[in-house]
């Protein structure tokens, strides 16, 4: 019976591929990897390639999603094959689709899982994971397209006092991923136009960059003073917080050197 292993290769260069995931990858016959659905920081494919003792077959979107990984399911009937995929493998990616269809062809599938920007964001920025409301992503903006839902699902999750966590748009076939600032002048450009207060220069947000090293930028403070930061470390992400418990407060000033002020 053949086998589909994903293997997640957590936030930052080699250093959150588990000791279970290395070995699944060692020891398959076949290692494929995507890198399109998250930019990481720190990443050798040359690296990597030493640490499996073999090349792993990079796929871009259209492989794994037009083409319905069908270099992978056949690979996956014949013997043991790897999917390696930025973060946890099946957060906040469309892989469900090919481990649905694994199972459907008799393929026995695994998951490896490793450390995602669905944890690391909460917890270095000291927030409370039992607050955190529906995730959103934002998109990068193009001639009449623009949509609404980031400022919706902000503007619901403000209203219910929770906290909001805002992953930002990546384009791996032009290399361009979005910066805090690039998703605040979004949000900011969908307030001028809907008006609803949900991303006023006063709002607090916080923009976390190259999560999981540690030299992790973490800096927040009103939307208007955070338009101005600079943040270098690529992937970047925001967090709105809705209503902070005095240790949310406290947190946030310390790590993300939130001003007394801002903390409404
Ligand atoms: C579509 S999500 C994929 C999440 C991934 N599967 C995981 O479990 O972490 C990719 C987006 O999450 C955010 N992200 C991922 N890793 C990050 C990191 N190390 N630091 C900051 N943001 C990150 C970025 O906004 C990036 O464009």
């Amino acid at each position: 019976m053949g086998e589909l292993v994903f293997v997640g290769l957590g936030l930052r260069g080699l250093g959150g591929l588990t000791l279970e995931g290395l070995e699944r990858a060692r020891k398959a016959d076949k290692v494929f990897l995507e890198l399109y659905t998250s930019p990481i920081s720190d990443f050798s494919l040359e690296d990597l390639r030493r640490l499996l003792g073999k090349p792993p077959i990079l796929l871009r979107r259209a492989d794994l999603e037009e083409e319905a990984g069908r270099r992978v399911l056949e690979a996956a009937e014949k013997g043991c094959a790897v999917l390696m995929v930025p973060g946890d493998p099946l957060i906040a990616t469309t892989h469900i689709d090919l481990r649905l269809r694994a199972l459907k062809a008799g393929i026995r599938v695994e998951v490896v899982h490793a450390a995602s920007i669905y944890s690391a964001a909460p917890s270095i920025a000291g927030l409370q994971i039992y607050k955190f409301g529906k995730t959103v992503s934002i998109p990068f903006p193009r001639p009449n397209y623009m949509p609404e839902t980031p400022y919706q699902v902000l503007g619901e999750n403000l209203s219910r006092g929770l906290h909001t966590l805002l992953l930002l748009d990546y384009d791996a076939e032009e290399g361009r991923w979005m910066t805090v600032r690039e998703g605040l002048q979004y949000l900011q450009t969908l307030e001028e136009r809907l008006g609803g207060g949900v991303a006023t220069p006063e709002r607090l947000v916080v923009g976390l960059a190259g999560v999981g090293g540690g030299d992790v930028e973490i800096r927040g403070g009103s939307l208007r003073r955070m338009l101005e930061a600079e943040f270098r470390l690529k992937p970047q992400t925001i967090i709105v917080p809705g209503s902070l418990h005095f240790v949310e407060a406290e947190a946030l000033r310390v790590l993300a050197g939130v001003r007394e002020e801002e903390i409404r």
